[in-house]
């Protein structure tokens, strides 16, 4: 199975993927109750999405091409997807252009689930490990090709990448995800609840995170390389086009 970084013309493929694994996410209903009454919002906005992390200079994403296409069957055919982001740089907020009316989202499910995850990611990840860290934003696999390893492939790169810059591995878990996760050997640091005030329905979030057993937190800055390394080791991947 070959595993190597996004271009935008995998971009569709990825779409495809993003909607088609994220309704086993209990959080996908929470935020996107609309999507079936407006698939051409969720579509667009969700394919929005992947474009602004493939354009953001310190994330990577990376695809799992399906088996059968990888002798010729071309760029379309990614069956999985991760996004990275290494952290050292600010983030900012990410752009969704067009995306402020959607109309396949809860707007209050979307706030309480922004303010619940940015509030934990500082308590959890940020106060303590600072941009020394690799975030896994998005993993997924399409439904027809789940349990063949594809999402173990993923993290395994991202695990490999943090472990040669020392940092741990920082994610919001989905139940599906936490399981993969926990087999991995990453560990719970808490739970997080997203809940609108006045309503019975929420969501609980695994706050999880994975670290080379050899060391502790304060021992992160530099890191091997040193973390400006990242930059440099980012620009080579992306020149060669694909990577381990
Ligand atoms: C989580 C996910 C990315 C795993 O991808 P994958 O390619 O199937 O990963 P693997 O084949 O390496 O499977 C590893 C583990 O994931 C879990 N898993 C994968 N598919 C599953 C399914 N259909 N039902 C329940 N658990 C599943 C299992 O724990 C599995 O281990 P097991 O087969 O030994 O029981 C995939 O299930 C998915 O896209 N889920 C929906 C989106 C999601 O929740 N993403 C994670 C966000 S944090």
């Amino acid at each position: 199975m070959q595993l190597r970084q996004a271009t935008p013309d995998d971009l569709e493929a990825m779409t495809e993927v993003m909607v088609s694994a994220f309704p086993m996410d209990p959080q996908w209903d929470y935020r996107f109750p609309l999507r079936q009454e407006y698939p051409k919002d969720h579509w667009q906005c969700t394919r929005v999405m992947l474009s602004g992390f493939l354009r953001r200079d310190h994330f990577v994403v990376n695809v799992i091409v399906a088996p059968e296409s990888e002798d010729g069957g071309g760029s379309r055919n990614a069956v999985s997807l991760a996004v990275w982001e290494l952290q050292y740089e600010e983030a900012g907020e990410l752009c969704l252009p067009g995306c402020d009316e959607r109309r396949d989202a809860n707007p209050a499910h979307m706030k309480a689930f922004d303010g619940a995850l940015s509030a934990a990611k500082q308590q959890y990840f940020d106060s303590v490990y600072g941009d020394r860290q690799v975030h896994l934003w998005i993993l997924g696999t399409h439904p027809q090709y789940q349990r063949h390893g594809f999402g173990t492939k993923q993290c395994v790169w991202g695990m490999e990448f943090a472990k040669a810059h020392a940092a741990p591995v920082t994610v919001f878990s989905s139940p599906m995800g936490g399981a993969l996760y926990a087999s991995l050997g990453f560990r719970t640091l808490g739970q997080v609840v997203v809940q609108v005030e006045g309503e019975e329905e929420k969501l609980t979030i695994g706050a999880m995170i994975y670290e080379d057993g050899r060391r502790s937190s304060h021992k992160y800055v530099g890191g091997v390389l040193g973390w400006k390394h990242c930059r440099l080791l980012l620009s080579l991947l992306r020149g060669v086009g694909s990577h381990p």
